[in-house]
């Protein structure tokens, strides 16, 4: 019987130690505040950022959005998040992405204060992290690594594939999974679009994470029996609804299904877990700025 993964309600049990910090918090004076700066232009950032306002009022963040003006000089973002960087009230900055072309990413990426980098991308973090000692984990791979532990899959010893090498998931999600702790020790393999006789490659794994953005391109055949199936793809699909689309993810749920001994799908998977994963990386970051202990 297959384990059909629910990220809504591993979502909502790691929400609930979010808020026992927030609360350690609060009775030493500390709300956790989170900045989130929008600059990029289109629609579904905008809707991404008001889902992230909503899910910090949920929980007690004191969360705030700065917009920017696409147009303006990269130097507008850069102040910002200078002034950020300087308030004390908050702990967290998120620079929503895609940027405009004319505005350098890396360049934005390390003007974040690491401190408040509840991202993980500033280049310290990213070196924290891949020296194994990371500060604050990047959100999606860190949701997944909770989701293999609330389906009782410890990667130790497993032969981990992970489809796609991208800053946000891939990389950090081998990382993870290749570090020297429990949740993880898996034996990594990392696939791009270079890589050559994939369906091979996956077969291999005990533990598939498929972050390509490639519609169920993932299908039963290339798996093997009792594999763990962890789907991050959230792509647009047409079809025959109000909207004109549907969300679909990197995996055919339905094939996948039939040989996995765990699946996490998409949608209901790991998209909860993300923004729950910024949550409490706000909460560790005041937690580290303001010198009171949380236990998450
Ligand atoms: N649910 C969530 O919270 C969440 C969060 C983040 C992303 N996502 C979704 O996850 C998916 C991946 O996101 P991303 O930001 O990592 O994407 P990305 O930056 O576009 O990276 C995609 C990766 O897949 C590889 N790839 C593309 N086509 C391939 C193929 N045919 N065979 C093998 N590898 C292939 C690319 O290889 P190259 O490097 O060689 O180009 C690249 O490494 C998207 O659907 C995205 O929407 C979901």
């Amino acid at each position: 019987m297959t384990h059909v993964i629910d990220g809504n309600a591993v979502a909502e049990e790691v929400r609930t130690d979010i808020r026992a910090g927030i609360d350690a918090l609060e009775s030493e004076g500390v709300t956790p505040g989170l900045a989130t700066v929008l600059m990029g232009g289109d629609a579904g950032s905008a809707t991404y950022v008001s889902m992230k306002q909503r899910a910090c009022s949920e929980v007690g963040i004191d969360g705030t959005t700065v917009e920017i003006d696409p147009e303006e000089p990269p130097e507008t973002l850069y102040e910002t998040i200078d002034d950020l960087n300087a308030d004390p009230a908050i702990h967290g900055i998120l620079v929503q992405m895609p940027l405009p072309d004319h505005v350098p990413k890396r360049e934005v990426l390390s003007r974040v204060d690491p401190m408040k980098d509840v991202d993980g991308f500033h280049p310290e973090n990213v070196g924290r992290l891949v020296s194994g000692d990371p500060r604050f984990k990047p959100c999606t791979p860190h949701g997944i690594q909770k989701l293999l532990a609330s389906a009782g899959v410890d990667p130790e010893g497993k032969d981990a594939v992970v489809l796609g090498r991208s800053d946000i998931v891939g990389k950090p999600m081998a990382n993870l999974l290749l570090q020297k702790v429990e949740g993880g020790n898996a034996t990594v393999t990392v696939c791009h679009s270079r890589t050559q006789d994939l369906a091979e490659k996956t077969r291999a794994a005990d533990i598939l994470v498929a972050a390509v953005g490639r519609p169920e391109m993932v299908t039963g055949d290339m798996l093997s029996e009792g594999v763990v199936v962890i789907d991050v793809g959230t792509n647009r699909v047409d079809a025959d609804n109000e909207k004109g689309y549907e969300l679909t993810g990197d995996v055919d749920f339905e094939s996948a299904k039939e040989k996995a001994s765990v699946i996490s799908p998409s949608p209901g998977g790991v998209g909860p877990m993300t923004i729950t994963m910024l949550l409490y990386n706000t909460v560790v970051a005041a937690s580290l700025q303001s010198g009171v202990d949380v236990d998450l």
